[in-house]
């Protein structure tokens, strides 16, 4: 049956490879995001029941993150709005480890709407589609938090599980829990990008305070500074988000997509080159 989909985000890391995937297969898909018609923003939900409205389901991304102030509200309203709405089915995108972001897990799994929540590990994405690109291509990456091992998941994967959590009600009332099959330190990530692009680029471990020193130096505003604080101390300092998990492989029957596999691939795009292409 062909459905009408509201992809929140549409355009985004994961949202974009959702709403491809629905289409493909037929569905009707209306994107979530303050570029399109109507538009839809976190900030104006006076907006929302417009874009809600004729839909029948649900995929939620959030903006920046579930664990910034003021996430919990907007969560609880879309939820309002949502019912309102008479939507069937949503999935919403949480990150692994966020204490905050698991209360907004909780509007959702409270909301007596069908849900799915799909909690993920740090994307590989976020150093192609992300804040960590600009220092790859200039060649010089400095980090905090380099000793600690990251389980990397792809939007491919995601956006898989999310396409399948929307169409399938076996997954109704489950909390996935998303990583890749191989955990590693920021350096590991940086020398496989090194040897995929034939680029030297130097990693550096810096200390969290230099680093957010650095950011408020440049003027970076201090909600998204107190943001990469979070993901660094709370959510990469806990020791349980090192762990590997077998979701992806129950949902989809297949294993996650290597990260040598995603280096590969998008070493080949050029987009790690393009300052030295331009
Ligand atoms: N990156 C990670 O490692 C990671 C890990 C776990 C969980 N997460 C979660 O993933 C979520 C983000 O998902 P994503 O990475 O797929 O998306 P993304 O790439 O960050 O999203 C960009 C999308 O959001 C829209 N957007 C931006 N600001 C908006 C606003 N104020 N109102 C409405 N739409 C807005 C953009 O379109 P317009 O610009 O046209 O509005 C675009 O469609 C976050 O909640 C984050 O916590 C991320």
């Amino acid at each position: 049956m062909k459905e009408n989909i509201l992809v929140i985000g549409g355009t985004g890391k994961t949202g974009r490879k959702v709403a491809n995937k629905l289409v493909k297969i037929g569905h009707h898909v209306r994107i979530g995001s303050r570029s399109a018609s109507p538009p839809f923003d976190w900030k104006k939900p006076e907006e929302w029941s417009e874009v809600l409205r004729g839909m029948d389901k649900v995929y939620i991304t959030f903006q920046p993150d579930l664990a910034v102030p003021g996430a919990l509200e907007a969560i609880e309203e879309l939820t309002k709005q949502a019912k309102k709405s008479n939507i069937k089915k949503m999935v919403l995108l949480s990150g692994k480890g966020e204490r905050e972001a698991e209360l907004c897990e909780q509007v959702v799994i409270h909301s007596a709407i069908d849900y799915t929540i799909v909690r993920a590990s740090w994307f590989n994405q976020n150093f192609s589609e992300s804040f960590f690109l600009e220092p790859i291509i200039e060649g010089f990456v400095a980090l905090p938090q380099a000793e600690i091992k990251v389980p990397y998941v792809d939007t491919d994967d995601i956006s898989d599980v999310v396409v399948e959590a929307l169409l399938n009600r076996k997954h109704n009332g489950k909390i996935y829990q998303l990583t890749g099959s191989r955990q590693l330190t920021f350096k590991e990530v940086i020398q496989e990008i090194s040897e995929a692009t034939g680029r030297k680029i130097n990693f550096t471990p810096i200390a969290l305070p230099a680093y957010t020193n650095v950011m408020k130096q440049q003027g970076v505003p201090a909600d998204f500074i107190w943001l990469i604080e979070y993901l660094f101390s709370e959510v990469l300092g806990n020791p349980t988000n090192s762990e590997i998990t077998n979701d992806i492989e129950e949902v989809l029957g297949r294993k996650p997509k290597d990260f040598s596999a995603y280096v590969k691939e998008t070493a080949i795009t050029g987009i790690w080159n393009s300052r030295l292409n331009n």
